[in-house]
């Protein structure tokens, strides 16, 4: 059944998909691999659509399958999508320009973290709503790590208790992503990273392991094992 978006929420999401999957092995791009038999961005987009903050979804799909990606999210969402840039910052400064008037959170997902929950993208808005410009969805570091030289060799032990592993959605207020994206220099591979760089703080809150990001062919298995159990 086709979701409704909520007219009245003040969330846009932009979910750049137009990466190739390199790190996945040959095949299509990865937002149209498919995962349990629906392509990942399906999976993503759904799960996104159910939040019920979000006003509009944006997302920015390879060149070549702009057509094919608006058929196929037509049966899922009401969503908008343009095509994507060589880069994943090209991809969301795309979707960001097709936004229209209205919501004022914003919101940048990865289609590769298709099981992300719909409450994490809640709990990034709602924090934001809080009076934040920009909050990151974190993970606890797990493993001990190492920093090395050009030839492994181990030049210290990091303190991890410091660390955080990122995730998406990352939010922000409209105007403090728009800024950052208008200044923004070399490619990054996340947005708290460009709005960073304008001296804008940038808050943590809990993440959530179901919006792992699909990187390997591992974490398609692990993804197809966890929609088993009902995420
Ligand atoms: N992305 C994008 N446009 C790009 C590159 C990446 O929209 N030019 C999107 C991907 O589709 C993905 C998200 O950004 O949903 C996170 O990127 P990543 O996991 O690195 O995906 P890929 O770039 O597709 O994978 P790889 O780096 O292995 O090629
Ligand atoms: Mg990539």
């Amino acid at each position: 059944m086709t979701a409704q978006l909520n007219p009245r929420g003040d969330v846009a999401v932009l979910v750049p998909a137009a990466g190739a999957g390199v790190r996945l092995g040959p095949g299509a791009p990865k937002a149209l691999r498919l995962l349990a038999g629906e392509p990942l961005l399906v999976h993503a987009v759904r799960r996104v659509a159910a939040a019920e903050s979000v006003h509009t979804i944006v997302v920015a799909a390879p060149v070549a399958d702009v057509e094919a990606v608006r058929a196929m999210l037509a049966p899922v969402a009401p969503v908008i999508v343009v095509p994507g840039g060589a880069e994943r910052q090209a991809s969301v400064a795309a979707a960001l320009a097709a936004v229209p008037a209205g919501p004022e959170i914003v919101l940048v997902h990865d289609a590769a973290r298709a099981l992300t929950p719909p409450e994490l993208v809640e709990s990034v808005a709602a924090a934001i709503r809080t009076g934040r410009d920009a909050v990151i969805p974190v993970l606890p570091v797990v493993d001990t790590v190492k920093e090395v030289d050009g030839a492994e060799r181990v030049l210290g032990t990091v303190d991890r208790a410091a660390l955080r592993s990122v995730q998406t959605p990352q939010g922000f207020r409209r105007s403090v992503l728009a800024a950052a994206h208008r200044s923004a220099g070399d490619p990054l591979t996340d947005d708290a990273g460009l709005v960073e760089k304008q001296g804008v703080t940038v808050t943590c809150v809990p993440g959530s392991e179901l919006a792992l990001k699909i990187t390997r062919p591992f974490d398609l298995a692990l993804a197809e094992y966890l929609l088993t159990t009902g995420a």
